[in-house]
This record gives C-alpha cells, sequence and structure tokens, in this order.
C-alpha cells in the first residue's frame, strides 16, 4: 500500500511516499526557516505563504523520485495538528483537492504521534507498550503508548517547549536561530565548566516548565554584561546540561512509576548529541530515530496513517486543523 504524506505544521513543507508505513520511497522537505532567520523565530504569515508557493512543486518531486504517480497512490496521510494553523490549513486544503479530485481515501494524522512513529522508519516495529518521549520546538511530551490509537498522554509542557527554550536561549546570547543546533556545537567547545542552572522542576508532576531556566540564562547573561566565545560556550553548556537534565529527570520518573522500560524518541531536539548520550546511559531499551527523520517530515506522516488506516481509521472532508495537541485526545482515545 502506497501512501503519500503531507506535511505542513510550521516551517517545513514535506511531500513522502512510503510503502507499507516503513519504505521510504521519497522524503522531500524544504524549510522556509532562511526566512526567518532575521526575526529571531517563525513568522506563521511568512510559513504559510512559503507552504502554498511550494507544495505542488514537492508533490511533483515526491511522485518522481519515488517512481510513482497519483494513480499509484492509495492513501493520503496529512498532519492535521497541533501546529500553526494557517501552515496546516495549506496541507490539508492540498490533501483534501487531492483526495477528492482523485477519489483517493484521506486520513488526518497527529503530528505528536508522527514523531515517535519516525523511529519506525529506522527500526524494526518495535512492540507496544513503550513510552513516547517528543521534544521539538513546539513540544515536550511523554505519552504511554498502548498502540497509536489507544494512549495516554502524561507530561506536556506547562510554558515554552525545550526546543523552543534552546531557540530562545540562543537570542539571548545573540546566537542564530534555530538555537538547538548553535547551542549543541558552542557547549562541546566550553573548556570552562564553572557555571550550573538550577534544573527546571515541576513537583508531582511528568511536565515540563523551561520559562525559568529561560529567565535564569537571562539574569546571569545581564549580570557578567561582556559576552566573549568563551563565555558564550561555557552558558551554553550550563544551560543544555540544565536543560537535558529535567528531561532525563521526569522520564526516570516515569519509568519508575509504569514500570516500563522502552523508549521511543523523536522530533528536532532528538536530534542532539548530548541528549543521545545521555538516554543511553538508562538501562532502557531506546529507539532514537536516524537524525535526518528528526525534524518534521512527512515520511513519519505517511507512515503513522498506514498504521492508523490498517486500524480501521478514517477521515473526511469536515477534517479540521487543530493547534493544541488536548483537542486531539477526544478523538483518538
Ligand atoms: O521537530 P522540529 O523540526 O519542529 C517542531 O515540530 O517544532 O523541531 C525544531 C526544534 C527547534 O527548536 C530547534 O532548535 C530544535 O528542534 N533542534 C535542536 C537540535 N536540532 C534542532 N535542539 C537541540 N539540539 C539540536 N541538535
Ligand atoms: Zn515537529
Amino acid at each position: 500500500m502506497k501512501v503519500l504524506g503531507i506535511e505542513t505544521s510550521c516551517d517545513e513543507t514535506s511531500v513522502a511516499v512510503v510503502e507499507d508505513g516503513v519504505k521510504v520511497l521519497s522524503n522531500i522537505i524544504a524549510s522556509s526557516i532562511d526566512l526567518h532567520k532575521k526575526y529571531g523565530g517563525i513568522v506563521p504569515e511568512i510559513a504559510t505563504r512559503h507552504h502554498a508557493e511550494i507544495i505542488l512543486h514537492l508533490l511533483k518531486e515526491a511522485l518522481s523520485i519515488a517512481g510513482v504517480s497519483l494513480k499509484d497512490i492509495n492513501l493520503i496521510a496529512v498532519t492535521q495538528g497541533p501546529g500553526l494553523i494557517g501552515s496546516l490549513m495549506v496541507g490539508m486544503a492540498f490533501a483534501k483537492s487531492l483526495s477528492q479530485a482523485l477519489k483517493i481515501p484521506i486520513l488526518g494524522v497527529d503530528h505528536i504521534l508522527a514523531h515517535i512513529y519516525s523511529c519506525y522508519l529506522s527500526y524494526n516495529k518495535p512492540q507496544f507498550p513503550y513510552l513516547g518521549l517528543v521534544v521539538s520546538g513546539g513540544h515536550s511530551s511523554i505519552l504511554y503508548m498502548k498502540d497509536f490509537n489507544n494512549f495516554i498522554p502524561l507530561a506536556k509542557t506547562r510554558d515554552d517547549a525545550l526546543g523552543e527554550c534552546f531557540d530562545k536561549v540562543a537570542k539571548i546570547l545573540g546566537l542564530e536561530f534555530p538555537g538547538g543546533p548553535v547551542i549543541e556545537k558552542k557547549a562541546l567547545n566550553a573548556k570552562e565548566k564553572n557555571i550550573s542552572f538550577p534544573t527546571p522542576w515541576i513537583k508531582n508532576s511528568y511536565d515540563f516548565s523551561y520559562s525559568g531556566l529561560k529567565t535564569a540564562v537571562l539574569y546571569y547573561v545581564k549580570k557578567i554584561k561582556t559576552l566573549d566565545e568563551e563565555s558564550i560556550s561555557e552558558i551554553c553548556y550550563a544551560f543544555q546540561e540544565a536543560a537535558l537534565a529535567a528531561i532525563l529527570k521526569q522520564v526516570k520518573k516515569v519509568i519508575l512509576d509504569y514500570k516500563i522500560n522502552r523508549l521511543l524518541v523523536g522530533g528536532g531536539v532528538s536530534a542532539n548529541s548530548r541528549l543521545r548520550e545521555l538516554l543511553k546511559t538508562f538501562d532502557l531499551e531506546l529507539f532514537l530515530p536516524e537524525i535526518s527523520y528528526c525534524s518534521d517530515n512527512a515520511g513519519m506522516v505517511a507512515g503513522l496513517g498506514y498504521e492508523l488506516y490498517n486500524r480501521s481509521m478514517r477521515s473526511d472532508f469536515s477534517l479540521e486543523p487543530y493547534s493544541i495537541f488536548e483537542n486531539n485526545l477526544k478523538m483518538n482515545r
């Protein structure tokens, strides 16, 4: 079964063709990130326009690289949310039009679950149940996954997501957007490791909160007044350690409480080598996506669409985008 995946939840426009859930025939990704750099963050209007400009070109390229035509496609899977509403609407309107014109079934899929699914593109099917950890620019979530259509959200962010915090701290330090990869690189260069920031921590909850850590970095930078290359590296190191420690602490707590030791990780921040290194120290069956599947891509959307379709999930033209994950719970549980 060949599934056409469409992903437009944020700044990446992506179209993929995936066969039987795991064979990626093509996975084309075009990002508008360069257009946002000067604003230090994603500008929704710019992202939306960019999706609309290029999505048809990406479809043509994805079909051509996969060596298929639209009549070979059995299902169209499209990201329904969470994400930027304007961006999501471009992908959904495009998917609906294709579906209507070509009489191909359409299925809306959840972006967070798709990030977890990205591990299936790199490994032989991990067995349920497991924990899913999604760390990206918009989300810090832990889910107890009994199946793709049967899961319990355990943790979310109460303010900034982990990737968002990397991006905001980079801005404070005068580094370029997106901040994650730059901070990771600078942290590796740190010679002195004398600073420490408190690990963000919410008592009696699995949730995350990163706005306090961001503020701690801001106050520290204001206090030292001059920022040279070495102090930037040292701050990056200290910030990254504190930010990742919070993830590890909560994951450890969930593992103990739920007595489960299989973990699938996804999302842009799962590309971070320090996070990968730290997670590997756990006594866990650990699944990390290939780096190319960490950030937003339609391959994971197509793959998840295949699995959900095989569990009899269907969508119709009343499909609406949603911006916040919680809205989806009613639909998927
Ligand atoms: O999953 P993604 O591409 O988009 C969302 O769904 O949000 O994640 C993008 C986020 C950005 O905040 C970026 O700074 C972060 O992932 N990121 C990283 C790294 N690579 C990307 N954060 C830390 N270390 C990295 N190597
Ligand atoms: Zn994402």
